[in-house]
């Protein structure tokens, strides 16, 4: 019987490392132009792939995406009729966590002005406040988003969590559905995007949203652009309604040149990399999907492509 084996595809990730950590689980990676018999290619990991990549392999039972934001996979037309997982890491949810941590803590301890201060040789003394006192709105309480709530909370701020199903979840407060989300960007001094990119989610933090945030309230999105109306978010904070941005996601990647946001002081810019999947935790769970795959088994992270994510 002929081995199978699984085709790789990402511009970004690093497909020596792909295959030394998924060889421990039994699984061959190749790169597509390194594959001579199409019907071996059982599986995919892929980020991203080109229009039409999957048409090259009949055999294919599984997609596994190469990150947890879907959007990429499940807006296309080529998709083959097989499974789609998402990569379900703690250390990828832990890694996100502390990104937000740090945007979180950069506004709440005044880090922007201190910078600015430093620029001007200026000793600028602003006395540090109680976390308990200030609010951070978490949107979006999946794998990712619940992880950073929980930090954010575990340092102390009071923390909104925001989602589309109701959740449970011990020092955060939660609330759900479309009603609930304006009471939660008024209520917070920091909002957290961790929504993903749906159709629902679309445009969703707009003009009227961002005015119903607080003034001098601070935004941090590590999502998805398409959430957010980008020129209305510009103009939030160029009228000094909101007092800064942290922006690892934009909705044209790379950020075009022009864009009026990389010349605003009081926005960071980082170039989409607040958490990223990782080799040696993430091949385990590809590794047990294969697995069922081979058993005929219900995959784990199996993604709904009607829904999204
Ligand atoms: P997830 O597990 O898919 O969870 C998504 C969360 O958003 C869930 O809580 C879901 O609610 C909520 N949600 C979805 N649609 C909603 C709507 N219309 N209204 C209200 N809530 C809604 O996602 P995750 O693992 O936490 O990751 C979040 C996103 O981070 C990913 O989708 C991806 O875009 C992004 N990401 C970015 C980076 C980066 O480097 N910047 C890295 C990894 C991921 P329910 O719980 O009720 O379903
Ligand atoms: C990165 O953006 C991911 O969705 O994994």
């Amino acid at each position: 019987m002929t081995r199978s084996c699984m085709v790789f595809y990402s511009a970004l990730d690093d497909f020596d490392a792909w295959r030394t950590a998924l060889e421990p689980e039994g699984i061959e990676l190749c790169r597509s132009e390194d594959i001579t018999d199409a019907d071996r290619v059982r599986s995919a990991l892929v980020w991203k792939p080109p229009q039409g990549f999957f048409q090259d392999f009949p055999k294919l039972e599984l997609v596994v995406n190469l990150g947890a934001g879907v959007d990429a996979l499940v807006g296309r037309d080529d998709l083959p009729d097989v499974p789609i997982t998402r990569l379900s890491d703690p250390r990828m949810a832990r890694m996100m966590a502390g990104f937000v941590l740090f945007a979180v803590t950069r506004y709440a301890r005044d880090i922007p002005q201190f910078e600015k201060a430093q620029r001007d040789r200026r000793w600028h003394y602003i006395h540090p406040k109680d976390p308990d006192s200030i609010t951070v709105g978490v949107l979006g309480l999946g794998e990712l988003g619940l992880e950073a709530a929980r930090e954010c909370s575990r340092h102390g701020y009071r923390v909104l969590g925001w989602s589309r199903t109701r959740k449970d979840v011990e020092g955060v407060s939660c609330s759900s559905g479309a009603d609930a989300l304006v009471s939660v960007l008024s209520r917070s001094d920091i909002v957290v995007c961790m929504l993903p990119k749906t159709p629902d989610t679309d445009n969703l933090l707009d003009a009227a949203m961002f005015r119903s945030m607080k003034q001098g309230a601070f935004f941090i999105n590590v999502s998805r652009g398409s959430v957010v109306d980008e020129p209305a978010l510009i103009e939030a904070l160029a009228s000094g309604w909101l007092g800064g941005a942290t922006l690892d996601v934009f909705a044209k990647e790379p950020l075009a040149e022009d864009s009026p946001l990389w010349a605003m002081e009081n926005v960071l810019i980082t170039p989409h990399l607040a958490s990223i999947a990782l080799p040696s935790s993430a091949a385990r769970q590809i590794g047990e999907n294969v697995r069922r795959i081979a058993r005929r088994e219900p995959v784990l992270s199996r993604i709904d492509p009607q829904r999204g994510y």
